[in-house]
């Protein structure tokens, strides 16, 4: 049986290879991110393809997989809002993800953005290397009894909640799904403008869904506190990009903490070092002291790349055979 990866980098071939021993599966890696481009060039044979975040699997890329064969379309990351599904549905291909391979290792770089923002370690660590050990610029505040917002309160939400807690922060949740257990851990739901309206810290977990784009644009950051914390390490297209820009320039938004961007395809997981960038809303972002972006990289562990390995081969596995009663269900998306 052979699974095609698509956006493969040398660590994703590292973990799969080194869990494939169990498996036996014919693994291909291309380098290139699966579009209409590419699609064609996938051999009659092919019983899989592996994607990551930023493949594009709309209904012509989904028609050339279906007649080139494919049974198996298996995404190796918990988001899902770049495949249609209901062209996989037509063409009776399977669909699969990994809904919770780390949520930690997302919650901790979220934490991480807000620490480093908030007690500026990035600029000390500069200033240090060029013998500068003067302390202006560098003040910081007490997480300590500060009101954190969290929006989405799923596997990551949970877990950052739980971090949070553990800071003496006071933690509100917006989330159309109450957790009981969030509540007696001392977790306060509230409607999303409330929420937003008193926080001093705004952490975003929920999924990017046609309701959900641009949740964060002039609106809702008029109704925040004036020196909001930002962070965003769910999918670029919750915040409006030029509008968050805006309030970082007023000052409505003292720091903008962002591992996924809008036009993130076109730049992440890129050594671009050597080249002119043309976006010129990155380039801006990137200009903001107070401003931090890393390149989609919140899930970057060795527990969660082995997890990420382990459950995709094993769901791929099951849905070839058709032996689907032991895969946890949300796995499986049609
Ligand atoms: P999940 O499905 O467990 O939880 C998402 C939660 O968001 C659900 O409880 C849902 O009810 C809630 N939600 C949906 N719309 C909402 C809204 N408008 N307001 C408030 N809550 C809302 O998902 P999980 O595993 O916690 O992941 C969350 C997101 O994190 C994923 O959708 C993905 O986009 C992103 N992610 C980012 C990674 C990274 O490396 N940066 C890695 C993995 C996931």
């Amino acid at each position: 049986m052979k699974i095609v990866f698509f956006s493969a980098k040398p660590y994703d071939r590292e973990f799969f290879e080194s869990c494939n021993k169990h498996y036996d599966f014919e693994l291909e890696f291309w380098e290139t991110h699966l579009g209409p481009h590419i699609a064609d060039a996938i051999k009659v044979g092919t019983d899989a393809v592996c994607v990551f975040v930023n493949d594009k699997l709309t209904a012509d890329v989904i028609a050339i997989l279906a007649q080139k064969g494919v049974k198996v379309i298996a995404l190796r990351c918990a988001g899902f809002n770049n495949v249609e599904l209901d062209a996989a549905k037509q063409y009776g291909i399977r669909v699969c993800r990994v809904p919770a391979y780390s949520p930690q290792a997302v919650a901790e770089h979220a934490v991480a953005m807000l620490l480093t923002l908030n007690r500026k370690t990035h600029k000390a660590y500069n200033r240090v290397r060029e013998q500068n050990f003067s302390l202006s610029g560098l003040m910081g505040f007490n997480l300590f009894g500060k009101t954190v917002g969290v929006i989405g309160t799923g596997k990551i939400g949970a877990a950052f909640c739980k971090i949070m807690l553990g800071f003496g922060c006071t933690v509100l949740a917006s989330d159309p799904f109450v957790s009981k257990s969030l509540q007696s851990a001392g977790v306060k739901y509230l409607p999303f403008h409330e929420v937003i309206k008193e926080a001093d810290i705004i952490s975003l977990h929920c999924p990017l869904t046609p309701e959900n784009h641009y949740l964060i644009g002039s609106n809702s950051l008029s109704t925040m506190k004036k020196g909001v914390t930002l962070i965003n390490t769910s999918r670029g297209g919750l915040i409006n990009t030029r509008e968050v820009i805006e309030a970082l320039k007023t000052g409505q938004l003292a720091a903008l903490g962002i591992d996924v961007y809008e036009q993130e395809e076109q730049l992440f997981f890129k050594d671009l070092s050597g080249s002119i960038i043309g976006d010129d809303d990155i380039q801006r972002l990137i200009s903001f002291p107070n401003v931090l972006v890393t390149g989609h990289q919140a899930f970057f562990t060795q527990e969660a790349l082995a997890e990420i390995a382990a459950s995709t081969l094993k769901t791929v596995k099951m849905l070839l055979e058709d032996n689907v009663e032991e895969i946890v269900s949300d796995a499986i998306l049609v």
